[in-house]
Order: structure tokens, then C-alpha cells, then sequence
């Protein structure tokens, strides 16, 4: 099966960036470690700071890929675009929080993606990405995707 991932702003600063919220570990290197737990997944991975190149790739991403796991990071709290791109594709969707957004500033509270999604993880880290991998894995079983 086909997962892609995609990450908004400022995940590319992951390790380095407030590392007492988002830990110390880079992204490149969490994809290293999912690719190996999960070789027959086949993973593409698309991070950008800009909103309207996070629409173009969920485009993409949701008419070729199995699931597309998203972090949005602030536009999610920002962007009706970027929820409507989820809205829009059949590839089930799963938003992920590296961070718990309910436990911290009342705006981030707020998700245009939430409602679109197929179920929303927060809070729980890096291992957020992992646990929305097993989701997509067992849905696309469901389906006989494999
Ligand atoms: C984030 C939470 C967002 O509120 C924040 O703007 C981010 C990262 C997270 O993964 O915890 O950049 O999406």
C-alpha cells in the first residue's frame, strides 16, 4: 500500500525547533526508522511552508495514494483551504499532533481539518504518525488493498 505523509510549516525545523514540545529527533530520520518497522509500506513524503503547496499535494497524494497522513501544524488552525483539499480526495485522511493542541493555546484548539479527517491523533508525539500508519494499514487490509 501507498502512504503519503505531509507535513506544513516548520516540521522541517523537527529536532531543532522547540524540542521540549516536539522532541529531538528530525523527521528524516522518524521516516527512516517507519520505513524500516514498515518495509512494505511505500512512503512518500512532501513538507512545505507554504499553504497553497500543502493543497497541491493533498490533491496529488488523494487521488493516488492509499491514506495521507497530515500535519497540517499552524494551518491547521488557520486554513479552510487546506481542510477543503481534505474535504475534496477519497484517500482517507488522518490528522496528526505531534504536540497535545488542547492542552496548550486556546487557537489551537481550533481545526479545519478535524471534521474532514478520518480521525485525528494529538499529543501522543512522533509515535502520532506511527499509530495513524497502522490505522491506514488496517483499513487498506479491509479493503483488500493490501
Ligand atoms: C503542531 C501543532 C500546531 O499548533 C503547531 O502550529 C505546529 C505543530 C503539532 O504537531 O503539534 O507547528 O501541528
Amino acid at each position: 500500500m501507498k502512504i503519503a505523509i505531509i507535513n506544513g510549516p516548520n516540521l522541517n525545523l523537527l529536532g531543532k525547533r522547540e524540542t521540549d514540545i516536539y522532541g529531538n529527533m528530525s523527521f528524516d530520520n522518524f521516516l527512516d526508522l517507519l520505513k524500516t518497522k514498515y518495509p512494505k509500506i511505500i512512503f512518500s513524503y512532501f513538507q512545505s511552508n507554504v499553504e497553497g503547496e500543502l493543497v497541491n499535494e493533498i490533491q496529488r497524494a488523494g487521488f493516488e495514494q492509499d491514506g495521507i497522513i497530515l500535519n497540517p501544524a499552524g494551518y491547521t488552525h488557520t486554513s479552510v483551504s487546506i481542510g477543503d483539499a481534505v474535504a475534496a480526495v477519497p484517500a482517507p485522511v488522518v490528522e496528526v499532533h505531534i504536540s497535545n493542541v488542547h492542552a496548550r493555546e486556546d487557537f489551537r484548539k481550533l481545526s479545519h481539518v478535524s471534521g474532514k479527517s478520518a480521525g485525528s491523533i494529538f499529543g501522543l508525539g512522533l509515535k502520532g504518525y506511527e499509530l495513524a500508519v497502522e490505522y491506514l494499514a488496517s483499513v487498506s487490509e479491509k479493503e483488500g488493498k493490501g
